[in-house]
């Protein structure tokens, strides 16, 4: 392997020449106290750190950076610092999916305006995850993910409770009259513990353990809870790391290969990934210049069963998911599936990474021969409401809905739905299919997880805890329920799903991958007529946004970010 020279590193443009600039360079570097045994000849390594004061899940990233730094210290290299919009996912509104590219545009930014050879790229909370790598994926310098890691279980009243998913459980418990209000104020006290992200199979565990398999972590790293120990001297190992890739040049585009994308939905569909995983992976793999396709999910799924016993599919949580074994365990599973000789950022193969890995509580991780679910974790239905695909999680819905087909309850945006959903006088039964418009990337604006809509509280009274929902926006991963969701074209732009009307029939059929709207073409066609899209904003970035958003099965990537043309390096001038 040839290694880079000093050189023939990038910041050497900026500090290693003699020149006006570089000088200017130099000095400013002096001014914040490092002199050049700190800093000459070294690569120099930026640190994309998402933490912020509102960023409840990236609470530890305060000491983790000092962490990576004194890694990158160990191993010779300069550490630079850099934060970025940090997507706390609960406190940004209307939805942290509005600002994924912002921050994949911020990430490649940073990375491409300063004087950065290789970089560490700190995230977790569900969108940081593909937004940092999104971003490092499109500047292509040598880059390593460092996992914020899950938080500790919750805990009421000797109960386990999982981030999200119980939520949503008391949540309808007390709409329904069977819990008190100071049960629902003592889970509100138990359910988040400790720094970390969420601890449930939610976007954040599916993003990071895709990440990994990915190639982008050192090997175990997604799975380690964030309090444990292992955690800082993983984020030493991560800062040692680096500074290796970047003297060896290994780059995203040396690892970010079809057989590594294909690999990263093998194990989200192993593990009961969130279905927001869809719209991340098609983006990273096209950034890529991978050409995934939503159906490849479809295709996979027909081979690859949930094993992980992990909520909302299953019973454990991420803490447990990681005494059992965590990713590595899983991903040894799944040696039959994979193609074992796609390389990570540790200069090794996934197979050499996972050669040793032992599944150590049986029940937590399961063999490929015992999935804990009979259905998939993952279907791609089309039809006239979704001619460009949408998608449902079987392996988290109610099997009575698979083929289901009922009169729809039309909404027409949430607000219409929050104002309606639990008046006595809706007209709606078990059998009815709720359907929330406006929800998609454009219409909400930015896809929010609305897409598990609210059981009806009089339904709720009676017992009913699940239905079929349609929506063309997307659900927490933490969440269940017979929910079709990122229906595409979305009806902010005039889809099928914008037309469709109250008590209009809907079929769905999960084995046959079909979604059908039995109202007639020339019916739809007067609709289509009538029907008119709401405005969008005026200004600012929700008009950029409106203006350049691609559609769910496209993975909602910027078209002007898309692709993989590189950009070229800054003048120093
Ligand atoms: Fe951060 Fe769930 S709120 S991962």
């Amino acid at each position: 392997m040839t290694r880079k020279k000093p050189e023939e590193l990038r910041s050497h443009r900026w500090f290693g020449v003699q020149d006006l600039r570089a000088f200017g360079h130099r000095s400013r570097i002096k001014q914040i106290g490092f002199d050049a045994p700190d800093y000459a000849g070294k690569p120099v390594i930026g640190i994309i750190n998402t933490w912020s004061d509102i960023n409840h899940c990236h609470t530890h990233f305060k000491q983790r950076v000092e962490d990576v730094k004194r890694g990158i210290f160990q191993a010779g290299g300069f550490p630079l610092e850099l934060p970025a919009i940090s997507l706390a996912e609960p406190m940004v509104k209307p939805s942290t999916m509005l600002y994924r590219n912002f921050l994949a545009m911020e990430t490649e930014e940073l990375l491409r305006s300063h004087p950065i050879d290789g970089a560490v790229l700190m995230g977790g909370c569900d969108k940081t995850t593909p937004g940092l790598i999104m971003g490092a994926i499109s500047m292509n310098v040598p880059a390593i993910y460092l996992p914020a890691g899950p938080m500790l279980r919750g805990n009421w009243q000797g109960e386990i409770l999982g981030s999200g998913s119980d939520v949503w459980k008391y949540w309808a418990e007390l709409r329904a009259g069977t819990i008190t209000q100071d049960d629902w104020d003592e889970i509100e006290n138990g359910i988040a513990r400790s720094a970390g992200h969420c601890m449930t199979m939610g976007t954040a565990s599916t993003m990071t353990a895709i990440a990994e398999t990915m190639g982008w972590c050192l090997p175990g790293a997604s799975s380690i809870p964030a309090p444990d120990s292992n955690h800082p001297r993983m984020s030493a190992s991560c800062g040692r790391r680096i500074v290796e890739m970047v003297w060896e040049d290994l780059k995203p585009s040396d690892f970010m290969t079809a057989a590594a994308v294909d690999n990263s939905i093998r194990c989200h569909l192993a593990m009961g990934g969130s279905t927001n995983a869809m719209i991340h992976v098609v983006a990273m793999a096209r950034r890529a210049g991978v050409d995934l396709q939503l159906d490849r999910f479809d295709e996979l799924a027909r081979q690859i069963p949930v094993i992980a016993n992990v909520r909302p599919s299953g019973k454990y949580l991420m803490e447990d998911f990681y005494y059992a074994g965590g990713i590595r365990a899983l991903l040894k599973q799944l040696e039959g599936e994979l193609s074992l000789d796609a390389l990570t950022v540790n200069g090794k193969t996934i197979g050499d990474n996972i050669a040793d890995a032992k599944v150590h509580l049986e029940d937590v991780i399961h063999p490929l021969s015992q999935p804990i679910k009979k259905e998939a974790a993952t279907a791609i239905l089309r039809g006239n409401l979704a001619p460009d695909g949408c998608v449902i999680k079987p392996s988290a819905a109610d099997p009575k809905f698979l083929q289901h087909k009922g009169p729809a309850v039309a909404f027409a945006d949430y607000n219409d739905m929050a104002a309606r959903i639990d008046d006595p006088a809706l007209e709606v039964t078990a059998d009815s299919v709720l359907v929330l418009k406006n929800a998609g990337p454009i219409g909400a604006p930015g896809m929010p997880e609305w897409g598990m809509l609210p059981i009806p509280q009089k339904l709720l009274k009676q017992g009913v805890r699940d239905m079929l929902r349609i929506s063309d926006g997307r659900m927490s991963g933490t969440s269940y329920g017979s929910c079709i969701l990122h229906v595409s074209p979305e009806s902010g732009i005039g889809g099928p799903l914008a037309l469709v009307e109250t008590g209009d029939l809907i079929e769905v059929d999960v084995p046959a991958r079909t979604i059908h709207l039995h109202v007639s073409d020339a019916e739809l066609a007067k609709r289509r007529e009538a029907w008119r899209p709401k405005p969008v904003a005026a200004r600012g970035y929700e008009r950029m946004f409106a203006a350049h958003i691609q559609q769910a099965h496209d993975g909602c990537d910027f078209d002007f970010l898309a692709g993989t043309e590189r950009l070229p390096e800054p003048e120093i001038h």
